[in-house]
């Protein structure tokens, strides 16, 4: 007799809705940095959440994993993790000790600017060894060999020569080390979600394009669902399957990259995407989006872009659109845009086919 080996579940690995992160600004008042996000992410994909500064993209990844400020709250919302096992995890009603060991071996971040904030008198080797000892594994502490490789392992993942970078102290290291180091430790426990909050950001263009390149490697080998948080949309495009547009804390459209970077619809997408020049070919007039991104403590009744759109009517100044379908698929990979109008926008960039 064959047993027949079934394939497991497809299922998401995270799902969100409704989540709502609010922060205390004094004086007793809050305001939401973000309002209201709903997505699946499955295990295969890697999701980009892209957007001008302040739309809230930080906010939202610290909020998925309980992360937040002491003035940060989450008001409203679920976060489903599933787990290896098919078990399912509400990580906003985890306690304390359930959520640390949770974070790490399940999900793990690497934090916007964390690479200026090492510990500057403890050598790479003893950081990953307080992460590893953190978390141990049942009750048998590892012991130093196995922490040493256990950390050259990863390092080497991230193409980084473990003898030269395990003893050295960060200062040692140059800007590019110190972020594929970060990316090593967040891998250290192995988990099935990684958040990269701008991984690539403050380096030269060649330093992010080989941590594009080890990002790239790292999921194809280790296998983890990744969401990667940029402001910028070119190294977003390369580096995520779905792409998702934030602004004033909501996700205002989303797809496939494909979707989002050749066929926007929504007016602030297109306007981000006017604003980067193309790699090759001739270069288009570049736009930039006219006005600022309304301030939370005061956001504008209806479409919270409606102050900056080429396109605003009337009926955009009541009531705050919510993510239709434009195009229906399975696994979270819809096209969908907040825009009453999105019937109306169309913006088409030549598809460059690579040779
Ligand atoms: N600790 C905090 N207390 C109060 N408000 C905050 C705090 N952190 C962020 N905010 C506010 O929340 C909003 C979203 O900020 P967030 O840092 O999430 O944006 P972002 O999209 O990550 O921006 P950037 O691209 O600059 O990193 C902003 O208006 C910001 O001022
Ligand atoms: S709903 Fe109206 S104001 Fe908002 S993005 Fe669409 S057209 Fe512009
Ligand atoms: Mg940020």
């Amino acid at each position: 007799m064959t047993l027949a080996i079934q394939d497991p579940p497809d299922e998401p690995i995270l799902s969100v809705r409704d989540l709502a992160v609010a922060y205390k600004t004094g004086a007793g008042k809050t305001v939401e940095a973000v309002r209201g996000v709903d997505f699946d992410l499955y295990p295969d994909q890697s999701l980009a959440l892209v957007g001008e500064s302040g739309c809230g993209k930080t906010t939202l990844g610290l909020g998925l994993l309980r992360l937040l400020p002491r003035l940060g709250s989450v008001p409203r919302g679920t976060v489903t993790y599933r787990g290896r096992d098919g078990s399912t995890v509400d990580v906003l009603a985890l306690k304390k000790r359930e959520l640390r060991d949770w974070r790490w071996r399940e999900a793990a971040m690497v934090f916007q600017g964390a690479m200026n904030s090492f510990n500057p008198v403890l050598r790479v080797i003893d950081q990953m060894a307080d992460t590893i000892k953190a978390h141990p594994d049942g009750e048998r502490k590892p012991s130093k060999k196995e922490i040493w490789e256990r950390s050259a392992e990863l390092l080497r993942a991230v193409r980084l020569e473990p003898n030269r970078v395990l003893p050295s102290y960060p200062h040692e290291l140059s800007g590019g080390m110190k972020q594929r180091v970060l990316i090593a430790m967040s891998l250290l426990l192995d988990p099935k979600l990684l958040i990269l909050d701008e991984p690539t950001t403050a380096l030269d263009i060649l330093t992010q394009r080989a941590i594009v390149d080890v990002l790239h490697e790292l999921r194809a080998e280790r296998k983890f669902a990744m969401v990667f948080i940029s402001h910028d949309l070119a190294i977003a495009a390369e580096l995520a399957d779905r792409v998702a547009t934030m602004y004033a804390g909501k996700i205002i459209e989303t797809g496939t990259a494909r979707d989002i970077f050749y066929g926007p619809r929504h007016p602030y997408t297109v306007g981000l995407i006017k604003a980067v020049p193309p790699v090759v070919g001739d270069l288009p007039e570049l736009a930039s989006i006219p006005g600022a991104p309304p301030s939370l403590a005061n956001l504008p009744e209806g479409c919270k872009f409606a102050p900056r759109c080429p396109y605003v009517q009337d009926a955009c100044l009541t009531g705050d659109p919510e993510l239709d379908t434009i195009e229906e698929r399975p696994r979270g990979t819809a096209h969908t845009a907040a825009c009453i109008r999105w019937q109306d926008v169309k913006y088409e960039r030549k598809v460059v086919e690579r040779v």
